[in-house]
């Protein structure tokens, strides 16, 4: 009892609670018995639940298309192969826009909030934003991309759903670089033929296009490809926002493709040279000259190293807000980051502030021999070595922990013995301790520890603290910050091999 009480007022984290998904997750037995394309992908496992085989292209385009049919009155298809979303997943990036847009922090650019119009840069074959932002909630967008197969697909997906398709516009991004990298650029010539014009009043900077040059494309992991939003944004547009889903990754080996899940994604789709760092950092750079032409930048992000440098970036061209968020699917964790140029109509508190109740790390460079459940068990014998109580859930991939005083002592002498070995002496904080005059804390430090997989090789470990008040919060950081010197010496190969030598 005590335990069920726990678990539920454990900080879990969840999908956005005006997703449609957030408390009816879709109930596959329902949509086989509405939709027959859908039932031979549907079977029952031993505890009697029905499922679907994720690693089946087959099953989640065919799951994708029955959602959007079934709850949003959507048709939709793609080609074998082609990047397949999931729809409850990529709703959490349309509501945490909806959010910005209404938090007003950022002023609206015009007075008509009913016509909010969005740009989403690398819209797919599968047109997913616009076809969820224009059905759920009427905005209009550009969808723009820059392979044949995507821009027909999306046509199409767009013209098959009259109802929404005056709503989205699928402009192609024309590849011809020379027109925005080449020497001969003192027209500033944009991509799509129509010319700049400084004095429009939007706030654009008039930087002569030949500011970026062939030079600076070719610079270790900058990116080199086709215009992104400078270049494919019209002369005098205005947007509410824009969203990015980017290619994540450097090449298709490191993409390497989630062995559980089959989501399809071609090369064009999940790569780009200097992967999504150098992508949304060309974004960035385009936000500069683009100002206020949108009232708030946003991107998604994959690898949380990133969105630290991605932060460090945008307060280097003097953003004047920065906003990130977390968007967890299943055992998958992306970030979401925002900025706008437009002054905020209010003071902002410390935006850049972490929430400390909330810690992570990543576990990049894991040995081969290492997954998920290793670091899980691990997670669970490093507490319970210290006499803490411990409850692992393998299907969460979390551990609930519960330590008293003495165990955060415990957890901690070790490490300031560790640190003594391996740097000669250096002094490390004691936790919070009973005084005469402070009551011993009856509460304990409880806190969640959940594994997340990122990419291969790659884990991301999160810590959450159950009460952000209690008396012993105060060590959570160290705790942490001690597992994550654990781990890493036990599973990464560079840490491993950095201690050693
Ligand atoms: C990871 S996919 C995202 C597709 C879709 N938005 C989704 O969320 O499933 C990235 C997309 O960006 C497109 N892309 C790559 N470079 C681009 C550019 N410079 N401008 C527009 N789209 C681009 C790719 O063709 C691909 O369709």
């Amino acid at each position: 009892m005590k335990n069920k009480k726990r678990r539920r007022e454990q900080p879990r984290p969840t999908i956005h609670p005006r997703n449609k998904y957030s408390e009816n997750p879709p109930d596959f037995a329902l949509l086989a018995s509405l939709y027959p394309s859908f039932s031979p992908f549907v079977f029952y496992g031993r505890d009697g639940r029905p499922r679907i085989d994720w690693t089946d292209f087959g099953a989640t385009r065919e799951l994708t298309r029955v959602l959007l049919l079934h709850d949003h009155g959507l048709d939709w298809w793609i080609p074998d192969g082609q990047l397949c979303p999931t729809v409850p997943n990529r709703s959490n990036y349309i509501h945490w826009i909806e959010d910005l847009l209404s938090s007003e922090i950022i002023p609206k650019i015009n007075n008509n909030a009913d016509n909010i119009r969005g740009f989403d840069i690398g819209t797919g074959a599968n047109c997913i934003y616009p076809l969820l932002g224009a059905s759920l909630l009427g905005w209009a967008f550009v969808g723009s991309d820059v392979t044949d197969v995507a821009l027909e697909w999306a046509e199409r997906n767009v013209k098959t759903n009259p109802k929404i398709s005056d709503l989205i516009e699928i402009r192609k991004v024309d590849t011809c670089m020379d027109a925005v990298l080449g020497e001969d650029s003192s027209e500033d010539l944009l991509c799509n033929g129509s010319k700049t014009n400084p004095s429009n009043g939007l706030g654009r900077e008039s930087a002569p296009i030949s500011s970026y040059t062939r030079d600076d494309a070719v610079e270790e992991n900058s990116y080199s490809g086709p215009p992104i939003l400078f270049g494919v944004v019209r002369d005098g547009e205005t947007f509410d926002f824009c969203m990015c889903n980017p290619p994540f990754f450097e090449s298709m080996e490191e993409a390497g493709l989630n062995p559980k899940t089959s989501c399809g994604g071609t090369s064009q789709e999940m790569v780009c040279p200097g992967g999504e760092k150098a992508f949304i950092t060309r974004i960035i750079e385009d936000s500069v000259r683009l100002k206020q032409s949108f009232r708030w930048y946003t991107s998604m992000v994959g690898r949380k190293s990133n969105l630290k440098s991605l932060i460090a970036k945008l307060r280097e061209v003097g953003v004047t807000i920065v906003k990130t968020t977390e968007f967890v699917q299943g055992q998958t964790c992306r970030w979401g980051i925002a900025w706008s140029f437009v002054p905020p109509a209010r003071k902002i508190v410390s935006p850049y502030l972490a929430e400390k109740s909330n810690l992570s790390f990543m576990l990049e460079g894991l040995q081969r021999q290492f997954g998920a459940i290793h670091v899980l068990q691990s997670i669970e014998s490093f507490f319970r070595e210290a006499g803490a109580s411990c409850k692992l859930n393998v299907h969460s991939f979390s551990v609930d922990i519960t330590a008293s005083n003495d165990h955060v002592k415990g957890i901690l002498r070790n490490k300031v013995a560790l640190l003594e070995e391996s740097v000669g002496g250096d002094c490390e904080e004691e936790p919070p301790s009973c005084s005469d005059t402070m009551p011993c804390p009856s509460d304990d430090l409880s806190f969640c520890i959940i594994v997340f997989q990122q990419i291969p090789g790659t884990l991301l470990v999160k810590g959450s603290l159950q009460r952000k008040d209690g008396l012993l919060s105060g060590a959570f950081p160290s705790i942490f910050q001690r597992l994550e010197e654990v781990l890493k010496q036990k599973f990464c190969r560079e840490k491993a091999s950095v201690a050693i030598s």
